[in-house]
């Protein structure tokens, strides 16, 4: 028996991973650039034994359906593939985060379940490879190996395409995200599928690739000068961006609820009256709020005014990967 344990922090994007080139090896379109959290993470336990006739999969203590369990199935693969060991496997979750609700569960749950099966095999990844082998389970779970900002160099193959620290000082210590709750319920269109009928169908998705990599280097600036406020700009323009490709496919969608634009118009409403705030959202009607952590409980009090208490969280820079406990017996 194969026993392997390992902890991973969500990480929101201040530039977007929007698009693949390849689909099969998750390469994607544009380079992407995050922070990694402190406030949601997932811890994944995998067991590989000799006496297992499937793999089993358990997210939050409950057995999953064969479609869920398939995609883990399939990430077990390459695992397999990797470490020459033909042996299937039971993988138990507990997501500390919101299943696919925009809240970037995949980022976590496959990044902590690319630790746990090398920790298991005892593959000995780098934390390059790691990075690889996570982006091959969810693009964005590349960047949750990695604490603080980090950027998804987006290469041209599999060898190519990983994640890397951003380095800024410890910059990020300085900095806060406000979650904004507006539906914890899982979407209708996943990160997969929304970006997927953007790169096919999106009239506007060739503004997305000519600017996006203008809006890194942006950001990349912005982090080696401290200058909050220019990151914040860049954060916010190139998020509204990647929601602008969805209005633009064929059939159109979007990721917004009524209740987002309120919060993304109360975030506009702080910064007029002089605490630098931005927003930016993902795959799903969920607002969060990047500031800086002096600032944390004054913006908190003005939300408080338009939302409950318990819909607002707010999160740190987070670590990278964390082993939590393996019990290897051969
Ligand atoms: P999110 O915004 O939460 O990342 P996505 O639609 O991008 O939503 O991804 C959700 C998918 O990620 C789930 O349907 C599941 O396939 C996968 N996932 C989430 N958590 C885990 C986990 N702990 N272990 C393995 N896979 C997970
Ligand atoms: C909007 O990493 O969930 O959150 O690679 O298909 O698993 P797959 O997609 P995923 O997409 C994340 C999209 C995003 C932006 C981001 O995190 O960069």
């Amino acid at each position: 028996m194969y026993k392997g344990k390992a902890r991973a922090h969500t990480n929101i994007a201040l530039i977007k991973y929007w698009g693949k080139a390849d689909k099969e090896f998750i390469i994607p379109m544009n380079n992407s650039l995050s922070l990694t959290l402190d406030a949601f993470y997932t811890e994944t336990m995998v067991t590989f034994s000799e006496t297992f006739t499937q793999d089993t999969f358990y997210l939050d203590g409950a057995r999953q359906d064969e479609k869920n369990t398939k995609k883990v199935s399939q990430f077990l693969d390459l695992v397999r593939s990797l470490a020459q060991k033909d042996l299937f496997a039971t993988v138990e979750s507990q997501n500390f985060v919101p299943t696919a609700a925009g809240l970037a569960s995949s980022a976590s749950g496959l990044s902590a379940l690319a630790g746990a099966c090398n920790a298991a095999l005892e593959l000995n990844l780098s934390d390059q490879d790691l990075s690889r082998l996570a982006r091959r389970g969810s693009g964005s779970a590349c960047r949750s190996i990695y604490g603080g900002f980090v950027e998804w160099e987006k290469g041209q193959d599999d060898a190519s395409s990983f994640a890397k620290v951003v380095p800024s000082d410890q910059w990020e210590d300085d900095l806060a995200m406000i979650f904004i709750l507006i539906n914890d319920q899982q979407k209708d269109v996943s990160s997969r599928d929304g970006m997927e009928r953007t790169v096919e169908t999106s009239v506007f998705y060739d503004g997305w690739l000519k600017t996006s990599p203008i809006d890194l280097q942006t950001a990349k600036e912005a982090i080696a000068e401290k200058d909050f406020e220019k990151l914040g700009t860049v954060t916010e323009a190139n998020g509204l961006k990647m929601h602008g490709t969805t209005l633009g496919a064929t059939p159109p969608f979007t990721y917004w609820s009524p209740e987002s634009l309120t919060a993304m118009n109360r975030v506009r409403e702080i910064r007029q009256m002089g605490l630098p705030c931005y927003f930016t959202m993902d795959a799903g009607p969920n607002v969060k709020v990047l500031c800086q952590k002096k600032d944390v409980k004054q913006i908190l009090e003005q939300l408080e005014q338009s939302f409950n208490k318990e819909q607002l969280t707010c999160a740190f820079s987070g670590p990278g990967l964390e082993y939590l406990e393996t019990d290897v017996t051969a």
